[in-house]
This record gives structure tokens, sequence and C-alpha cells, in this order.
């Protein structure tokens, strides 16, 4: 039967990992939907759980169940529309007790989402946890919530792919599924020989991230864990398990990064065939430099900010002061906050030696539990608030007055310009000095904006106590900890993500644990120069690709060969020489980011994409197809050099693919460990890069 599939012409269903998991994997899903769409149109539908907060804001729903009126020349009056093996599989799902929503996402492209609700098929629980203990050996302890939620999602989509796969004969379908939470329908569906072929991609390694955040020196150590045992004694074997099954029952595994390739090959004892790096919507202007104005516009709203929260304390100028930044899940060591820190007292102490007049605003933007904004933080932005809004009352006021006496103007010598001295009216100097005393305060302006749920044992407060960034005047470097998310609405910060980045003259993250890393490339597509280390998928990515990366404002810091003094040294020193530049130094540094951009889009990087779906594609059907159908080097997918590229990329030759030329075919899994691109002799590179002491 499979064989009378055609390849050619295939669905795809990619299983959305679970839209509250925000973060990177998010931002994979959500930025790839477009082109994915452009390419399979209709026949490309997202998985994922359904949450009932989050999907009447982003999904419109589909009347699948009714018939699609007419016009009067036949045609469909809608393409909202579900083919008929779709009906049939949700008709008999819908029968059995599942809840579910399926709609078009409300974003570019208009994907297609079916979103089941796992709580509707909570009673049968615990018959699925018989099942795949019986199956897979897999256990499922009973008060994992996150688990749970794996396990009946897995279910779902499995029982959905059984269902449709049975009606759609005609058609290849493929399963591209992220992440262990959606990844246990691939052992699912292996076992009950479902018709699909499967793509698996992890983002990271249950295990890995695990291991990293303890005090661990992973990357010597890769080749040594006894992974069963790590895995119980971290009270994640349940999980780990799902995640190696789904790794290994995968017609084709994939990771986001080569290094993290090299973990999942040793963690999950399976080879990556390939690695599918990640892209972003790059969006391009017209006007060229329109960047460079949104970053003058969302400054001025970063210069507000700072205006009230140091209010009383501005001894410096916003013209000579620099906006640094980190972002991301507080995972304190993993994402590098702890070297953050450290190397923010060095650059302090470093300014005040060279008498500099320079000040950095470092933000810390990295959620944690928190009662709400502290009252000094809104206070700051109220005050200043107030003595904004009475200061254009006032230049108002001015602005009349001088118009009333300029237009009585009767020609007599001397009378042409009034007196300065009488356009401020006493009334407005009480109401400013009123405004100005309002401004004193008794105590430094606050390192965090939020009251914190266990301020005494927050590890990046207490980090910022040790070293003493207190944001006193003398100090040449300020921190501000916003343990939050940005948006728009926010009382004190009132910026969202984006406008907050492209505000910011340097992102920082000195990751230790980072299979990809958006932050740093969401910096590089808005022309903000960024520092990340070559742990980071992302920072391996650009070592290999550009020769210079430094001049291109991507600072790499050295993890693996150094020592941990070493690396902060090396962080300390590159922001030091990045606030020695004058600002056309960094206008033109900026510009030469910018033009970095299209070596991260998508339309680039969906390449390795297809060539996962192809591979996986060929292995489940391989008499389909002949054997010039599997040619990504050919001239349809060269990638021409960008127009806009620097000089230097070794991007040089077009035959290249981003996960590079090597991966994703039969032949890789031929090849030893030292095939990763970028980590040319792992093994043998990685001495140094042991964990970060405090
Ligand atoms: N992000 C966000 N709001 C913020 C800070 C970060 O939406 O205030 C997003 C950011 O745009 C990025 C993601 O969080 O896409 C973090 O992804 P990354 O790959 O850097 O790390 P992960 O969280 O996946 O480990
Ligand atoms: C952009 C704007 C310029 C502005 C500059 C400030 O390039 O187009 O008008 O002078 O930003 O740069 P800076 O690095 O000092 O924030
Ligand atoms: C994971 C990783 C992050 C990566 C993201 C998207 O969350 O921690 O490094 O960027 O997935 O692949």
């Amino acid at each position: 039967m499979a064989q009378q599939r055609s390849v050619h012409d295939h669905l795809l269903y990619v299983s959305l990992d679970d839209v509250h998991f925000f973060g990177g994997i998010y931002t994979v899903i959500k930025t790839k939907a477009p082109v994915t769409c452009a390419e399979y149109g209709d026949r490309y539908t997202l998985i994922g759980p359904l949450s009932y907060k989050s999907a009447p804001m982003e999904v419109e729903a589909i009347e699948w169940d009714k018939p699609t009126p007419l016009n009067e020349d036949g045609t469909p009056t809608t393409t909202n529309t579900a083919n008929d093996a779709l009906v049939g599989s949700l008709s008999s799902m819908r029968d059995r007790g599942v809840k579910f929503l399926y709609g078009r996402w409300l974003i570019e492209g208009g994907p297609k989402v079916l979103l089941f609700d796992t709580g509707s098929v909570y009673n049968r629980l615990d018959e699925w946890k018989g099942d795949l203990w019986n199956l897979a050996g897999i256990p499922t302890p009973p008060n994992d919530a996150e688990t749970n939620e794996t396990l009946l999602l897995g279910y779902l989509v499995a029982w959905f792919l059984g269902e449709f796969s049975a009606r759609e004969r005609s058609r290849a379908i493929v399963a591209h599924l992220h992440e262990w939470q959606a990844g246990l329908a691939i052992p699912l569906c292996r076992k009950r020989h479902i018709d699909v072929t499967t793509v698996f991609t992890t983002h990271a390694t249950l295990l890995g991230r695990y291991l990293c955040a303890g005090s661990v020196d992973f990357y010597n150590n890769l080749q040594h864990f006894d992974v069963d045992h790590e895995a119980g004694k971290r009270g994640i074997y349940h999980r780990y398990c799902i995640e190696r099954a789904a790794a290994h029952c995968a017609d084709v595994f994939t990771t986001v990064s080569h290094i993290t390739a090299y973990e999942a090959e040793h963690l999950l004892k399976r080879k990556p065939d390939g690695v599918t790096p990640n892209g972003l919507n790059v969006t391009k202007f017209s006007a060229m430099h329109e960047f460079q104005n949104l970053h003058a516009k969302s400054k001025q709203k970063l210069n507000e900010f700072v205006q009230g929260h140091f209010y009383n304390a501005m001894d410096f100028s916003l013209d000579d002061t620099l906006y640094f930044f980190t972002a991301g899940r507080y995972e304190y060591r993993n994402k590098g906050l702890d070297m953050f820190i450290e190397s923010l007292a060095r650059l302090n102490h470093r300014l005040q030696q060279m008498g500099s007049k320079q000040t950095v605003v470092a933000f810390i933007i990295a959620p944690a539990a928190t009662h709400s904004y502290t009252i000094e933080a809104l206070k700051g932005q109220a005050v200043t608030k107030q003595l904004r809004d009475t200061v254009t009352e006032i230049q108002n006021r001015i602005g009349a007055r001088l118009f009333e006496r300029t237009v009585r103007y009767t020609g007599e010598h001397g009378t042409e310009v009034p007196d300065p001295n009488d356009l401020l009216s006493n009334e407005d100097k009480i109401l400013l000095k009123r405004r100005v005393f309002a401004l004193r305060r008794n105590s430094l302006p606050p390192v965090v904006t939020h009251n914190m749920a266990d301020d005494a044992n927050d590890p990046v407060l207490n980090q910022i106590r040790r070293v003493q960034l207190f944001n006193r005047t003398s100090d040449r470097v300020k921190v501000v900890f916003h343990p939050e998310f940005l948006n728009s609405n926010n009382p004190i910060l009132g910026l969202d993500y984006e406008e907050f980045v492209r505000g910011c003259h340097l992102g920082v993250f000195p990751s230790y644990y980072e299979p990809w890393g958006y932050t740093p490339a969401e910096c590089t597509v808005m022309g903000v120069p960024s520092i990340t280390t070559n742990l980071s998928g992302f920072g391996g990515f650009m070592e290999d690709l550009l020769e210079d990366s430094q001049d291109y404002g991507i600072y790499i810091v050295d993890r693996r060969m150094k020592s941990v003094e070493d690396s902060v040294n090396q962080l300390t020193d590159q922001m030091v020489s990045f606030v020695q530049k004058t600002r056309r130094q960094r206008i033109n540094q900026r510009n030469r980011t910018e033009r970095l951009s299209d070596l991260l889009d998508w339309k680039r990087m969906g390449l390795e994409y297809a060539k996962a779906r192809q591979l996986a594609l060929r292995r489940a059907y391989p008499d389909s197809f002949e054997d010039d159908d599997f040619d990504f080097s050919d001239n349809q997918v060269r990638i021409p050099r960008p127009m806009s590229a620097p000089a230097s990329p070794r991007w040089q030759s077009g035959l290249m693919t981003p996960g590079d030329i090597g991966t994703l075919t039969e032949e890789m899994q031929s090849l030893g460990t030292s095939d990763y691109a970028g980590a040319a002799t792992w093994e043998s590179l990685i001495r140094k890069g042991d964990k970060a002491e405090d």
C-alpha cells in the first residue's frame, strides 16, 4: 500500500510544540510557518495542545464539519475547508469524546492548526500509561503533570495520524515533531505501523540541560556519562526514555546545531542524521537605514525609562550612555548570567580606572517568581512622568506667551524679542519646583524592578550583591534586573521585546548551554551587535561562516578552550572595546551586523528542513525514488551569495546548505563524530570548557 503514495506531492504534518512553552522553540515554529506555508499551502497543518486561554486570540476556527457553500459557478466560497480524509478523521475522534480546535493560525501565511484538548481525554490517562509500559517499558510516575500532558498529546497525535493515514491514501505524510513533549507519537506510530514517515528534532537534550545547570564539567565528560543513572538521579528517567524513544524511532533525527548533535549522539545514543539550524523571518525595509531610525526611536523610550529609574541620581549624560542587555529564560548558569554579572563588575572597575565618561546601563531580562513591581520602581516612572507633563504644559504656556508678545510688535526698536525672564510665570516656577522636589530620594536607584518571591536566595541578586553593583553614582555600570518578559503594556518599561532590543546597543549572551540561542540571532537581524559563545549553536554557526565575526558585530567568547577566568576577561575586554567606540563607529558596525540578516533567513535555513523531509520519505518509500531525486547540490537549490553579504563570509561556493553539505544524507551515518562542522575535533578541542564557578 505504501508504495502507492506519491512522494512528490506529499502532505506535511508538523507537530506544534506547546504554545505555552515560551522561549526559542515557539519562535522556531512561529517564524518557520510562513515559508512552509508557501511551499505546502493547505497541505500543511500544525498540531499541538489546545490552550483555551490563548487560542481564541490566535486562531480563527474553521467549520470543518459543515459542507462548504458554493458560488454560482460551483467553486467553494471559502478556502477555509478541510479535505475528506481530515473530516473523516476528526469526526471519528469527536464521536469518541475528543475535543479539539481546527482553524487558521492568525500569523503570516495563515497555516492550518489542529489543537487537541488534552483534558477531554484525561479519563484515558491510566489506560494509556499502562499501554506505554507494556509497549515500550516506559514508566510514568503519578505526579508529573508535564509527562501526563506529553502522554495525552502523544496518544492523541498518534491516534489522529492513524485515522488520517488510513483515509488519505494518495499522498505521503510526513510528521515532523519537535522536542520530547511532542515526540511520544513517534514510537507509537512505529509500534502501530502507521503509514507516515517521521522527523524528530531536538532543541536540546533533557539530560544535557539538567547536567549543565548543575556543576558538572559537561563538555569534557560527554562520552562518559552513565545516562540512565544520571537521569534517574535527577528524577527524569521516564522523560529521558520518551526523548530517547522518539530519537530512535524517528525515520530522521536532527538537532538545531552541531554542538547539540554531538551531545545527542552521546546522551541519546543516536547520531543525528543532520543539523536543521534555526532561521528567522527577516524584514527588509524599503529604506535601507530604516533600522537605524528605529534604533534611535526605541532608544528614546529607553532613555525615558532610565530617567525615571535613576531620577535624582542622573549624574550621567544620556548622550554618553550605552544600553547592554541579556534576555532569556532564567537559567542562571546555562544562560551565562553568572558570567555576565561578573564581567559587568570588571567592566565597571576598568571604566572607573580609565576615568571614562561613558556609562553602561545593563538590563537583565529573565522571568522569575515575583509579587509585582516595587513601589520604588513605579514611583520613579510616576514622578518623572509628572515632571515631563508639567514641562510640556509650561512649554505650551511659554509658547503662547511668546506668540502673544511677538504678534503685538509695533515696530518699536528693541521690542522684537520679549525678555526671556517674562516668559516663565511665578506659578510656573512654583509648579516646577514642586515637581523637582518630588524627585528627592534617600536610597540608591533599585537594581531590581519587582518584589522577588525569594529575594534572599535569588542567584542573580546574590551575585549583584557579591560584586556590589549597587547603582552608586560612582559606578560606571548600572544594573536593572527586570524579572519578567517585556510587553508594551508594562507600566515601567512599556516596550515589546523587539522594540527594546532595537533601542539597545549590545546584547550579551555568554551561555554555557545553548543548543541554538535565538537572542543573539534576533539581535543580528535587527542590526544590533551581540556577544555569544562558542558553546552556543548560533555562535558556532557564525564562527564557521565569518572570517572575522567581531567586525560584523558578532563577538564570540571562547568558553571551550579557555578557563572560566580567561573567558570572563575576554568578555570584559570585548565590552570595554565596545564602550570605546565612537558613535560613528557604532553606526557603521550596526550596518555591517544588519547585512548578515540574509544568512539567517528561513528562506535559506528552511532548506535543511526540506532535506530532512526528503530523507525521511526516501527511507520510508525507497522504491519511489530515482537516484537523482535527492540532489540538493544542483542548480535548483543553489544558494546565491546574498547581495548584501559582507566580503568575508566563507559562504562562497554556493553549494553548501546551512546545516552543511555532509549532513542529512545517508552517508552521514557512516562518518565519524568529527564530521560535525565547526566541531572538527571535538574530543581534543574541548579541554578547558569547564564550569563557571562562582
Ligand atoms: N523573548 C521574548 N521576550 C522577552 C525576552 C525573550 O519573547 O522579553 C524571546 C526571544 O525573542 C527569543 C526567545 O525568547 O526568541 C528565547 O529563545 P532562545 O533560543 O534564546 O532561548 P530558549 O529560551 O529557547 O532557551
Ligand atoms: C541611528 C540614527 C542616528 C543616531 C544614532 C545613535 O543611527 O539614525 O540619527 O545618531 O542612531 O547611535 P547610538 O549608537 O549613539 O545610539
Ligand atoms: C531551546 C534551546 C535554545 C534554542 C531553542 C530553539 O530552547 O535552549 O538554545 O535556541 O530551543 O531551537
